[in-house]
């Protein structure tokens, strides 16, 4: 068992769960972020923002950092801003669950919160604003600094360095990496190296609605990845490591992952439904195997922060994205 002195050494060294399923020779494996210590992948990202920044002089303690998120980098940002002797501003908008924003607050960051109105009602305005607001506030004052996870080469370059070796390391052989796409830092670093170190084909998901591979953006539900139609395209998606892409409706992604905590006792968040959802599909359609295949999803987050959204029954159908044909075509290929 480890014994470690700070919150920073839990990060990363996550298990991978192999998940039963009734399609022979294809082996499904879950990299289980959420066994990060604020619950998300994006400990990562925060600790290889705010280590580069300390690294260069411009972080020191004692200054704010500001940044612009959908909720889990900024948690990760409050946990460590905490533990390291920084104050944390979060810029944040509808996208994030409360669940997500009542986290932030308890490891006393302070909440700024933009809404439709401030984005003239169009949503990819708001995430531009989000990003401008942080940059903005870290200009006007010199103790305080935007880390900028949407263009910061560091935070790929974290997952290159961690997320990718670590997959390696308990696989070996991985022919299909699976992953959600926000920012693209998380997918784009791990495919890296995968792709540098194997033949791994990678596949990008994001929310329908979402618009980094299609002009015809409109809402979506889904929080964490996803880019809203006419938002700025962040610098960190690697589009050479990107073999494929798809998108996941909300209903698809929500009641996959409500299945999957009644019938499995799994609870992730709408990035991780998302996943489940594709593998279940591709994996249905696909021509049979002549040899065994290794598919690793990037369940990015735990359930808790969706209490209120997907794993909510009056939201759910307030929203209309109840299905039971996803639940009966979900338990036909899982095995439960
Ligand atoms: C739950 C979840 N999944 C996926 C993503 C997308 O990750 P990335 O920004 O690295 O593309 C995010 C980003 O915030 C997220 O919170």
């Amino acid at each position: 068992m480890r014994i470690v002195e700070n919150i920073s050494d839990l990060i990363g060294k996550t298990p991978l769960l192999k998940l039963k399923i009734r399609v022979p020779k294809w082996n499904l494996y879950l990299k289980m972020e959420m066994f990060n210590p604020s619950g998300s992948f994006k400990d990562r990202t925060a600790l290889g923002i705010i280590l580069d920044a300390e690294k260069k002089g411009i972080l020191k303690k004692g200054m704010t950092i500001v940044e612009s998120s959908s909720g889990n980098t900024a948690k990760a940002l409050a946990m460590l801003s905490a533990s390291r002797g920084y104050k944390f501003i979060a810029i944040v908008d509808k996208h994030a669950p409360a669940d997500k924003l009542n986290a932030i607050r308890v490891y006393g960051g302070e909440l700024y919160f933009c809404s439709d109105e401030d984005a003239g009602g169009k949503e990819g305005h708001l995430v531009d604003l989000r990003r401008n607001i942080a940059k903005k506030i870290a200009n006007e004052n010199p103790n305080i600094i935007n880390l900028d996870q949407y263009d910061s080469p560091s935070n790929p370059i974290s997952y290159y360095k961690t997320l990718g070796p670590e997959i390696k390391e308990q696989l070996g052989k991985i022919d299909f990496l699976v992953g959600t796409i926000g920012t693209g830092s998380s997918l784009s670093g791990t495919a890296k190296y995968l792709k540098e170190t194997g033949k791994t084909t990678v596949i990008a998901l994001e929310p329908q609605g979402s618009s980094h591979f299609s002009p015809k953006g409109h809402t979506y539900f889904i929080s964490g990845p996803g880019y809203p139609k006419g938002a700025k395209i962040p610098k960190n998606i690697n589009h050479d490591v990107i073999d494929e892409n798809y998108f996941v409706s909300d209903s698809q992604a929500f009641n996959t992952m409500r299945f999957f905590a009644e019938n499995k006792g799994l609870m992730f968040g709408d990035s991780g439904g998302m996943m489940l959802y594709y593998a279940m599909k591709h994996i249905t359609e696909s021509k049979k195997l002549t040899s065994p295949k290794n598919m690793v999803l990037i369940m990015a987050d735990a359930g808790e922060s969706y209490l209120s959204h997907a794993y909510n029954d009056t939201w759910m159908i307030k929203n209309e994205l109840l299905d039971i044909n996803i639940n009966k075509k979900i338990g036909k290929f899982y095995i439960f």
